[in-house]
């Protein structure tokens, strides 16, 4: 046991030190109190100093707890140093008053936007999505699509060829064949992604654009289930008043084949520039899937039938935003960008 006398005496100390300690507003007074606890002449050192007049046995036990409070007293006077050196730089170098800078929101790209657009519009009338390689083999960009080595389709001319047999997609048509090899009908899918072509860019042609595919395969499905799909996403896309018309086209993919066309939005089918005067503006192709096409991917052609239909991204956007340029869309301008 120690003695209480010495006991309280510690405490006492202890306790002062802690509310010297609150009152401290600087490192200087910090080091004041430090010299006046700890120091060579401290109060800590006379206390280690009147032990000697202790017993042995008293002397290591009263020395024990004052190395103690000598460690809590240090620990506490390094924490408090610490948080003081912090808010000292804090203080000296940030001015809370300074107005701050305000960082730009991004927003959607216009192509991007249209993409999400068709998309959602889709996924309401059940697609799912589907992707596929940007680098495609000649197999699935042409031959499973049944166009032939002689096509024009194939023309060097507007297809980039990675080597012999591999070539940038020119479409997404190539997901059709790679969706209908991997799962049995029912099949309904979009097919969203870029597309490459050799074309040098002008107003309505850019080497890089993008299409979304759309394919729907089951027992009993129709021309009319592609026109009504097409009115719907027409609508969607332009409004109620949107109306839309089928011609007979070919495409080597769809028998028979139409390319589908919406009325010009500038002059609501009276003629105008943009429409060159027919009323229509020219979206894409589309077609019952050409049974040719099932037998590359061993569906029956007895038992079930598809649509199929392209749509190009830009076109639709340059519509919708009455952009006559399709090279702004890549030139990143944000004074363009800033207007979607
Ligand atoms: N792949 C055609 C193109 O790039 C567009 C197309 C036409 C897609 C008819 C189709 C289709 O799915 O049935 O011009």
């Amino acid at each position: 046991m120690i003695d209480q006398d010495i006991k309280d005496k510690i405490d006492i100390l202890e306790t002062e030190f802690n509310k010297s300690l609150n009152g401290v507003s600087d490192l200087t007074e910090l080091e004041s109190l430090r010299i006046k606890y700890l120091g060579r002449k401290g109060f800590l050192s006379h206390f280690f100093r009147d032990l000697e007049t202790l017993p042995l046995e008293e002397r290591k036990k009263v020395g024990k707890v004052l190395n103690k409070l000598k460690d809590r007293i240090q620990t506490k006077l390094t924490e408090f140093k610490q948080v003081s050196q912090k808010k000292e730089v804090t203080e000296k170098y940030l001015d809370s008053t300074l107005s701050g800078d305000r960082l730009p929101i991004g927003r959607y790209h216009p192509i991007t936007t249209v993409l999400r657009q068709i998309i959602s519009c889709f996924k309401g009338m059940g697609f799912s999505i589907a992707q596929g390689p940007e680098v495609e083999t000649e197999y699935y960009n042409f031959e499973a699509l049944n166009i032939p080595k002689e096509h024009p389709a194939r023309d060097m001319q507007d297809t980039l060829f990675v080597n012999d047999n591999v070539v940038l997609r020119t479409h997404t048509s190539p997901v059709q064949i790679r969706v209908m090899e991997n799962q049995p009908p029912p099949v309904r899918i979009i097919a969203p992604g870029r597309c490459y072509r050799r074309d040098t860019p002008d107003s309505t042609h850019s080497p890089v654009f993008h299409q979304v595919e759309g394919l729907c395969v089951d027992e009993n499905v129709t021309f009319s289930d592609l026109k009504g799909v097409i009115l719907v996403f027409a609508k969607y896309m332009f409004g109620s008043d949107m109306k839309i018309r089928f011609r007979p086209s070919f495409f080597p993919f769809t028998e028979p084949s139409a390319e589908y066309d919406f009325i010009c939005l500038i002059c609501k089918g009276r003629g105008c520039h943009v429409c060159k005067g027919t009323g229509w503006v020219e979206i894409s192709g589309a077609g019952m899937v050409n049974p040719e096409v099932f037998k590359y991917v061993h569906y029956d052609s007895e038992r079930y039938t598809g649509y199929a239909f392209g749509m190009g991204v830009e076109r639709l956007a340059m519509l919708l935003y009455e952009v006559h340029d399709i090279r702004l869309f890549y030139e990143n301008d944000v004074r363009f960008l800033n207007q979607f």
